[in-house]
């Protein structure tokens, strides 16, 4: 046995963290069956491989290797703490990491002594200004320098640069806050980008989210007029002394090339006006301005909580063609063969003064010219003019855009070979699950989710990433955090949104419809929107284990439930005798859909449900069994309202019947009923659903448990639209916002609402994972400590499979039909230290084959179920 991948607060060896009881995790490592640990013990150090002057768990009797929280001495600002795991296994035999660890902590508590500073400029509601330069030379004494670290934010974007050389690789940070409330801080270790003798540090700041357009306000400065930057570098020598460079009014500015840069609008770049050696020692700076100081700015500083955002991923542009003839423009079109976030790296030449212009598209008309009705006011428009100097080559820094297809307008003659590059930008968010089965399209619709949530886990869960939105919409993360968690790790990035969510919860408990809030947008988000304040955090609870963001939460979860109980009326939410804002069943294929007070009701029981399982889970059993009591009470005055004595449930909508059979809200005796009535409209309509963001995430599931996989597998294999494959089958590689985004006999869907990325629909990728695939969690002993093994052969296919990173290492469930269909083959993997059981579909004659480490645990007509060891497991059924 191997102890392996330590972790601290889900990273590995994080720089500049807050917070006193960080949580360490790592994972045991075995080839042996049944590995588990007995025992461990932390030892944290002051020093590399030092005896543990800070922490010494001793030798702890517990099988917990999953957030560990530190119980030791509290670390200083800017500390760092090592720290080793030593793993007693089943048997007592003891193995200790060897893997560098540590963490280290930020600057919690204390004052920078730093100003904000920013440009004397400041542009208007509608003029953009050009973007900032920050430059200040500083002389380190001659001495070696052992330690560096810079500490940086801005209230808008920055990119630092010491010496000539960019700080770290992150993108647009400091990310979105409410920067009323708080705002995050990077830790850059630059020790090695400075020498002895005279630096130079400097910043490049955008507009970013701070004070450029935001959503559909129509207008700049959401949060406040310019940029401002703010940085504290501390350098450490051999001897002992430390010098610390801040920002302050030595600092000088100047305007660079980037004339405009805007999130939405785009950037503006003039090659002319570089300002080649800016960031150099030596450079001139002399007819730079003097910086504008800003001391009356509020906002806490946090070490950043999420992970950043970089630049992950390079697309070749797959086809090129110029504008057919007959038309009147003289572009070239450039097809990156998927609708994806970031922006185009462009190499060409021109001459000075000439300027090319960039325009992104998700989609192209029938006629093949480029789709820009969907961005609404979002430009999405770059520009570049030529310096004259041979192949320039042009990233933007400050902007980003959602599209497939780039227009560019201005190219001198046919274009370089590589002349457009797609530049994939998102949230580092480790990738941690793959789905695959035997059916092609089934697998695009995987793929077409996974870059779904590409494009919009870009520092917060939004809706989309081309249009003037671009929001942070608590349904939409609500309706897909289970499937993200699958697809990549998402742990710390919904952490930080959460944190988000209560800076924008109001005094009175409403949550608002989206976070973080820009233009003093606040209020209550409605019926399963506003419940993402419940739903989020529970799911994050169940697919990482993680306590601490049930904590965190807990009390917005309590005033979130008080308030929801207070705006209902006798338990029915957005009763029709109250006022109650409410979006519905957003985008359902139900004319007036499913009426507000039974999608308020509903979730008003689920989230109440979900308060008292939480509460539950922290030790607080008065709460428990007050949200268990409430929850009780608004199932039985839906079951009142809602359900006719024959079983039949009023409105009859898909997602009626599904919101009553997921959420338990009706008598058992009532399930086989409602879900008939459920599978009646599904037929009715020629089995095609009708759900809208509400239903949609659960439908499959529902059918699954009530016993009708095979209309589950219909609706899967459905390609006529309203269905999944249908957009599929129209070549789509993201999830469409609407079932009918384009058709043949309509065409485009109402252009003000019309993106071809958002990820909402692709909900259904829990139910492939899940259901499908069979890959779950125990919802008590949650974060995958207790696996539950559900395979759902089924609907033609011939195999499945899922894998998933989770916190205790590789889980694997897959299947493949054998002999004509005679047998099913699956394969478990069960990491060590968790435990597993399996339930598999089988016949009363079935035969269980299978090898050690497999118990029997019971056998019905159409089901076995089985205990599984730690290891990998081959099963035959048949
Ligand atoms: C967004 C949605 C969001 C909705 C609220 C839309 O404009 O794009 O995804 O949830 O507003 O209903």
């Amino acid at each position: 046995m191997n102890v392996l991948r330590l972790r601290c607060e889900y990273q590995t060896n994080p720089l500049g963290i807050d917070g006193d009881r960080p949580r360490l995790s790592w994972q045991l490592v075995s080839t042996q069956r049944g590995t588990r640990q007995s025992a461990y013990r932390v030892e944290v150090s002051l020093r590399k491989n030092g005896s543990a002057d800070l922490w010494d768990s001793g030798k702890i009797k517990s099988d917990q290797s999953v957030h560990v929280v530190y119980a030791g001495q509290k670390l200083k600002p800017g500390q760092r703490a090592w720290w080793r795991v030593t793993v007693w296994d089943e048997a007592g035999k003891p193995a200790t990491s060897t893997e560098t660890a540590w963490w280290e902590l930020g600057l919690p508590g204390v004052d920078w002594e730093a100003e904000w500073i920013g440009s004397p400029i400041v542009g208007g509601k509608k003029a953009a200004t050009p973007a900032p330069h920050l430059r200040k030379e500083f002389t380190l004494p001659k001495k070696r320098i052992v330690h560096a670290r810079l500490y940086a934010t801005a209230l808008g974007v920055y990119e630092a640069v010491l010496n000539g050389q960019p700080v770290g690789d992150e993108v647009f940070a400091p990310g979105w806050t409410d920067y009323a409330q708080r705002v995050q801080y990077q830790t850059f270790d630059v020790r090695a980008q400075l020498t002895p003798g005279v630096n130079c540090l400097g910043a490049i700041l955008g507009d970013g989210w701070y004070c450029g357009y935001v959503g559909e306000a129509g207008h700049r400065e959401t949060y406040g007029e310019q940029s401002w930057f703010k940085a504290r570098l501390v350098v450490e020598f051999a001897d002992g002394s430390t010098q610390v460079v801040v920002t302050n009014d030595q600092w000088r500015t100047a305007s660079g090339p980037i004339l405009a840069a805007d999130f939405l609008m785009g950037e503006i770049y003039d090659a002319r006006r570089e300002l080649t050696g800016w960031a150099v020692v030596g450079y001139d700076a002399s007819t730079w301005l003097s910086v504008r100081i800003n001391t009356a700015l509020p906002p806490l500083l946090v070490a950043r909580l999420n992970p950043p955002i970089r630049r992950i991923l390079e697309i070749k542009s797959i086809s090129q063609r110029k504008y057919a003839k007959g038309w009147t423009k003289q572009n070239w079109i450039f097809d990156l063969g998927q609708n994806m976030v970031g922006r185009v790296r462009l190499k060409a030449h021109g001459a000075a003064g000439c300027t090319v212009v960039l325009r992104h598209a998700e989609i192209l008309k029938p006629d093949g010219t480029p789709y820009y009705d969907n961005l609404r006011s979002a430009a999405a428009t770059d520009s570049y003019t030529f310096k004259g100097d041979g192949i320039e080559t042009f990233e933007p820094r400050f902007t980003f855009h959602g599209f497939r297809y780039v227009e560019v307008e201005g190219l001198e003659g046919e274009p370089l070979p590589d002349a457009v590059t797609g530049i994939v930008l998102h949230s580092d968010t480790p990738p941690t699950g793959k789905f695959h089965c035997s059916d092609p399209l089934v697998n695009q619709l995987q793929h077409n989710i996974e870059w779904g949530q590409r494009g919009n886990f870009l520092e917060v869960p939004t809706d989309c990433p081309q249009r003037d939105e671009r929001l942070g919409w608590t349904g939409d993360a609500q309706v897909f955090c289970r499937t993200a968690a699958f697809n990549m790790n998402v742990a710390t990035f919904f952490t930080k949104w959460l944190q988000d969510m209560r800076d924008a919860q109001g005094a009175d408990g409403a949550v608002p419809s989206y976070m973080p809030t820009a233009h003093g947008r606040g209020g209550d988000g409605g019926p399963a929107w506003a419940d993402a304040a419940v739903i989020v955090p529970w799911t994050m609870y169940q697919c990482y284990g993680d306590r601490r963001i049930l904590e965190e939460q807990y009390p917005a979860v309590v005033r979130f439930i008080d308030f929801i109980k207070a705006q209902s009326k006798n338990s029915i939410r957005c009763h029709p005798a109250t006022k109650c804002h409410a979006f519905g069943d957003w985008l359902s294929q139900d004319g007036t859909g499913t009426p507000h007070e039974i999608i308020g009701t509903a979730f008003f029981a689920h989230s109440a449900d979900l308060a008292s399982q939480m509460a539950d889970v922290l030790g607080k059993a008065a709460d428990a069994k007050r949200f268990a009591t409430l929850a009780g009470k608004v199932r039985l005055a839906f079951t009142r309202r809602y359900l006719t004595g024959a079983n039949f449930l009023f409105s009859g909508t898909q997602t009626a019947c599904v919101l009553a059979l997921h959420f338990q809200l009706i008598p058992d005796s009532a399930r086989a009923d409602v879900a008939a009535q459920l599978v009646r409209d599904i037929q009715k309509r020629g089995l095609r659903l009708s759900t809208g963001f509400v239903g949609t995430p659960y439908l499959n599931h529902v059918l699954t448990e009530t016993g009708h996989l095979d209309v589950a597998y219909s609706l899967l294999f459905q390609k006529k639209w309203p269905s999944w494959l249908y957009a599929v089958t129209q070549g789509a590689t993201t999830i469409w916002e609407r079932w009918d985004g384009w058709t043949h006999d309509k065409g485009f869907q109402n252009p003000l609402m019309n993106s071809f990325n958002h990820y909402a629909y692709g909900a259904i990728g829990d139910w492939l994972y899940a259901s499908v695939a069979g890959l779950g969690s125990d919802p008590v002993k949650s974060g995958y400590k207790r696996l539950v093994f559900r395979p759902h052969p089924g609907g033609g296919l011939t195999h499945a499979r899922a894998k998933l990173e989770t916190m205790y290492g590789k889980v694997e469930s897959a299947w493949k039909v054998r002999l004509g269909g005679k047998q099913t083959e699956y394969v478990f993997t069960v990491p060590p230290n968790t435990t597993a059981r399996a339930e598999l579909i089988c016949v009363s004659k079935s035969k269980v084959k299978h090898g050690t480490g497999v118990v029997q645990l019971a056998r019905r007509s159409d089901r076995v179920v089985l205990e599984l060891k730690p290891g990998k497991h081959q099963i035959i059924v048949g």
